[in-house]
């Protein structure tokens, strides 16, 4: 596997590949890898020729109270973990490479409407910061396929209204969430979590099951439902921030909706934990 830090040797590489006709993918990431990023090379690898990784901890997508500067960046562990899987190549930028301006004086992406709700709401400017990154991404590698994990469900969402909006070219895979053995979605963020928060946290993904659980039993009180998640929760000690029914693509569910997601952020000690589900109403 190369690793490369400027867009020219990002572009040769990719140029060579398409000259030979191979289908490139690309797996945006912050780094800090586990088994749930390792999953979608995997995924890329089983789509396309060449797998490109980035890894590139984001400043545009982090508020100012936000964990931009303890972020976990563990770039020589993740370049280990890289090499005994299916990526042909590293893209590792430095913020001056993404933002030749600097971030404030970025190019911004704005995806209206979905971008305002759920995580959008809580995290005002959040899905600006990650569509101004992706796009720029996008714009270097010229991939023919990204795949993005479903356990940021709303960022998979935001993603494709932008690929669409824009006829970028580029295929969009989702990959399903994977988990510790307790249910636990993997997140670099879990590291916050002391040894008895890590003991409640599954907590989270057995609500979210037991509530699409009831929606799939026919429940369509949406909102007495997400109250008792939300109740559960606080007594499991997490801080949740929401527990929402939607349709799949977000929109707020009428009766006759069949194909829904319930989702939840909360906070649980120093972490901010997200997860969702499918719910086949
Ligand atoms: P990051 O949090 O590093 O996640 C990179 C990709 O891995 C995202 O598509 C995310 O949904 C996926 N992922 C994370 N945990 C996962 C899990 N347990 N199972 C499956 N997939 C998982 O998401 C970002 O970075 C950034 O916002 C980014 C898209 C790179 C833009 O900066």
């Amino acid at each position: 596997m190369r690793t490369v830090e400027s867009v020219e040797e990002l572009r040769e590489h990719v140029a060579t590949w398409r000259a030979c006709r191979e289908r490139v993918a690309l797996v945006p990431t912050m780094g800090n890898l586990h088994a749930g990023h390792l999953a979608l090379v995997k995924h890329a690898s089983d789509r396309a020729d060449r797998v490109v990784v980035s890894i590139f901890v984001n400043p545009t997508q982090f508020g100012p109270e936000e964990d931009y500067g303890r972020y976990p960046r563990t770039l020589d562990a993740d370049l280990a973990a890289l090499d005994g899987s299916a990526c042909d190549l590293a893209f590792v930028p430095e913020v001056k490479t993404l933002y030749p301006f600097g971030p404030e004086q970025a190019v911004a992406i704005h995806v209206p409407g979905i971008s305002g709700i759920l995580e959008g709401e809580r995290r005002p400017g959040h899905f600006d910061g990650v569509s101004t990154v992706v796009t720029r991404l996008f714009q270097m590698a010229q991939p023919d396929l990204a795949a993005f994990g479903e356990k940021d469900y709303q960022q998979l969402q935001v993603i494709r209204h932008l690929i669409r909006d824009l006829a970028m070219p580029v295929e969009i895979d989702g990959v399903p969430t994977v988990r510790e053995a307790d249910g636990l979605a993997l997140s670099s963020r879990n590291q916050y979590l002391t040894p008895e928060e890590r003991r409640a946290a599954p907590e989270l993904y057995h609500a979210l099951c037991d509530l699409a659980a009831r929606v799939e039993a026919g429940g369509r009180d949406f909102r007495k439902m997400e109250s008792s998640a939300v109740a559960r929760l606080e007594k499991a000690g997490f801080r949740p921030e929401y527990v929402a029914v939607r349709r799949a693509d977000l929109g707020e569910p009428g009766p006759g909706d069949r194909a829904l997601r319930v989702l939840a952020a909360a906070r649980l000690g120093r972490a901010r934990l997200i997860d969702n589900v499918a719910a086949a109403g």
